[in-house]
């Protein structure tokens, strides 16, 4: 199969992440037989530099017309001026917005040799396996009115919680599929004793928990699920939420892995389960990390699970991600480490070093 792939590495540590996730690839391609054609394109604070936009349409344009796109991250301090223009942000939010991807999958699985590496206790982290499914353009982020306001003398900003009947819907069917070939649970996540838009979101939630009584249906108030994924992670399978809860909520879950660097993510539109796959936007969850750009140290294993998962869900490839996803787990059995999660003593990879480790465990 012949497939167009769009890199956009983005700024800070996305370009050394992105080149690994691409190697990683190349590597597939040749191993499996396939076709992969490569375009990199620029998106946020570097687009900004070269061309006074965060997103041009020539890049939008370029990812409608491929297959899939791996992105590395955007943003920095240098590009952080509250009175700018534009952001580094408004790009990437722009791309999701350009190419529907309403459905943010961020899986969370501990590695069980790297328990020592987050803060929890190992008997918490022992059986965690869920997936938040993060509604990803609609809500806070996308709500208008939106924006800063002068008026008579006073100053205001106002951002917008809104959803409509048929976003809900789409997330929390997907929700449900997803839960089907897993425990079947979802936990429902929102802010219905104070947030009109959440009271929506639950009688809806509710309605389609009744047509699939084969699984299970739990409603959690944002607040309480941010305490539960400390106090009890494992109960989890499948989380759905608003954007910016599940924005929130992600980088909290974050820590119950370890580290930032190892989580991927999957940005997807419709038709989800598509047989020829879909098109969707891979990112590794963790940002741009200014302060360690350019000195590969950066944990490439995000971006590459992320490669992982655009073989999956874009390319149908499953057999070729289930390779990917394999080889990391021995990397990380077999003591690979970079800086983020190595122990006093360890011997730490550089950004390269952790990609060609698995690499060669495929
Ligand atoms: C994420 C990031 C983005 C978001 C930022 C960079 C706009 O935090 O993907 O989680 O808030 O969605
Ligand atoms: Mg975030």
């Amino acid at each position: 199969m012949n497939t167009k792939i769009i890199t956009l590495p983005g700024d800070g540590i996305g370009p050394e992440v992105t080149r690994e996730g691409v190697r990683v690839l190349e590597y597939i391609a040749k191993k499996f037989g396939h076709q992969f054609e490569f375009e990199e394109h620029l998106i946020g604070g570097c687009a900004i530099d070269a061309t006074g936009e965060p997103l041009s349409n020539a890049t939008l344009d370029a990812c409608r017309a491929a297959d899939a796109v791996l992105l590395g991250a955007v943003g920095g301090p240098q590009w952080d001026d509250p009175r700018a223009k534009t952001r580094p942000e408004v790009g990437l939010l722009g791309l999701r917005k350009g190419l529907g991807l309403f459905a943010n999958l961020r899986p969370v699985k501990p590695h069980p040799a790297l328990a020592h590496a987050s803060p929890l206790k190992p008997e918490k982290i022992a059986g965690v396996d869920f997936i938040v499914i993060r509604e990803l353009t609609g809500g806070l982020y996308f709500g208008k009115p939106q924006g800063r306001f002068e008026e008579s003398g006073k100053t205001r900003a106002v951002d917008t919680m809104e959803y409509s009947d048929a976003e809900i819907t789409r997330i929390v069917q997907l929700a449900f599929r997803l839960a089907e070939p897993r425990r079947a649970k979802v936990t429902s996540v929102d802010k219905a004793n104070v947030l009109a838009s959440s009271r929506l979101w639950r009688e809806i939630a509710t309605e389609i928990g009744r047509a699939h009584p084969q699984i299970k249906l739990d409603h959690l108030l944002v607040d309480t699920c941010a305490m539960k994924l400390i106090a009890s992670p494992a109960a989890f399978d499948v989380i759905v939420t608003e954007n910016m809860f599940g924005d929130i909520l992600t980088d909290e879950a974050a820590v119950l892995v370890g580290s930032m660097g190892l989580l991927p993510s999957a940005s997807l539109g419709a038709p989800f389960d598509s047989a020829q796959g879909v098109l969707g936007v891979y990112e590794p969850i963790h940002g741009s990390a200014p302060d360690i750009a350019g000195k590969s140290i950066a944990n490439p294993i995000g971006t590459i699970l992320s490669a992982a998962m655009l073989l999956r869900y874009s390319l149908n490839l499953s057999r070729e991600a289930d390779a990917i996803e394999r080889a990391v787990d021995r990397a990380i059995d077999e003591g690979c480490r970079t800086a983020d999660i190595a122990q006093p003593g360890e011997r730490v990879m550089s950004t390269r070093e952790m990609a060609d480790a698995i690499i060669e465990r495929m």
